[in-house]
């Protein structure tokens, strides 16, 4: 054989297979068939192997079965964001005609998927007051088809009565999909409180290090397959590098959660003393309007919160507030090992006490808590300058 047709083809090594503690990466967009016939099989549908760097590769497979196993789910897919997994699934259970509901207090960019896309294809969108328990019997329509929830709602953290809309969506055959990002499935088990499929933004929580984008989408055995056609008809997948990256996140998601929880509540009680604050909306704080349902269907809470100053300041002094921080990055998403701040005011159809005000959120980090204290107790003294 001649030089170039050596360096493609060189003689065959055996190289000894070592049994690192993480699956090897395979990469690849041909998977080469052991032989004729199961290519066949495959141009068939029949083949039970991998046909194609589309077909779900192995680390994707392996980080699906990680998170499939976590919300105790029949099938999970991963995405390459959070904000596609959210799209497809609604793509994936809609169809023209449909009616959509959507909690008023969901992330914004889901908010205008449903508005932008599904009614651009002759799917209608309301929105459901962030707080909708039983009273969604209210915003129904007979052409119903899917209700999408996100509790505690972004932003706001207004909580749902997930099992009083999950009992009227079962008995009318409306599927309901959770974005469970903010608690994850260790502090909220969807599936036992009959959502039928469970989103998370794995970019968040999951992934745990703010260095990946990824969503999954989890479903129960009777949605399982309509998800599972969809995704395969749409080939939206995950890079084999942020499959294992993912997968890392999740070996240690359990220990982060846990500093996440009390870190945010040691931060959340300091701030509700703050003279110049006025309502620190967290979940788990006796105080929030739906504590009540917090401590029924969560068994935690995690990192993210916000709260609203007692008067409204010009962007002037809040920018001072806010660029007097140390400890915290000034930038989007949470989730992460390092504590961030966002401000803003929520826009909502239904206009709640909030509305109007400054919201300034929270992501609280892995850094001492006591520190983070001291830097927003010294930030919010820059208000007065
Ligand atoms: C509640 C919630 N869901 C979904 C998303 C979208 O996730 P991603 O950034 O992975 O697209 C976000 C992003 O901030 C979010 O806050």
């Amino acid at each position: 054989m001649r030089p170039s047709t050596r360096l493609i083809h060189p003689p065959q090594q055996t190289v000894p297979q070592a049994r690192t503690v993480n699956p090897p990466i395979q990469r690849g967009s041909t998977v080469l068939f052991d032989n004729h016939s199961d290519f066949l099989l495959a141009g068939r549908g029949e083949f039970g192997g991998i046909t194609y760097g589309t077909d779900r590769l192995p680390q994707q497979r392996i980080l699906e079965d990680a998170l499939r196993n976590l919300e105790k789910a029949a099938l999970t897919r991963v995405f390459p964001s959070g904000i596609s997994a959210i799209g497809e699934t609604l793509m994936a259970f809609v169809r023209s005609g449909d009616h959509v509901l959507v909690c008023d207090n969901a992330y914004g960019p889901t908010t205008r998927f449903c508005h932008d896309v599904l009614g651009k294809f002759g799917v209608r969108c309301d929105a459901l007051p962030p707080d909708a328990g039983a009273n969604v019997t209210d915003f129904l329509r007979p052409e119903t088809r899917l209700i999408f929830l996100e509790s505690p709602g972004s932003i706001t953290f207004e909580i749902q009565d997930i099992p009083a809309i999950t009992a009227v969506a079962r008995r009318r055959g409306i599927v309901t999909v959770l974005d469970n990002t903010w608690a994850t499935p260790l502090f909220l088990d969807p599936f036992a409180l009959g959502v039928d499929v469970s989103i998370q933004s794995v970019t968040k929580y999951i992934c745990g290090h703010s260095d990946l984008l990824m969503g999954s989408a989890s479903a129960t055995a009777d949605h399982a397959e309509t998800l599972a056609k969809f995704y395969a008809c749409r080939e939206i997948y995950a890079s084999p590098e942020d499959c294992q990256l993912a997968l890392r996140g999740l070996r240690t998601l359990t220990v982060r959660m846990r500093e996440h929880e009390a870190s945010a509540l040691t931060v959340a009680r300091a701030l509700a003393e703050h003279p110049l604050v006025d309502t620190v909306l967290h979940p788990a704080l006796p105080s929030h309007p739906q504590h009540a349902l917090w401590k029924r269907d969560f068994s935690g809470s995690s990192g993210l919160f916000a709260f609203t100053l007692k008067t409204e300041h010009p962007d002037s002094a809040m920018s001072r507030f806010i660029d007097s921080l140390e400890l915290f990055g000034i930038g989007y998403s949470w989730g992460g090992f390092a504590s961030l701040v966002t401000t803003g005011r929520p826009e909502r159809r239904f206009a709640g006490p909030l509305h109007g005000r400054t919201l300034v959120r929270l992501n609280i980090g892995l850094e001492d808590p006591q520190d983070l204290v001291d830097d927003l107790r010294q930030g919010l003294s820059r208000l007065a300058d």
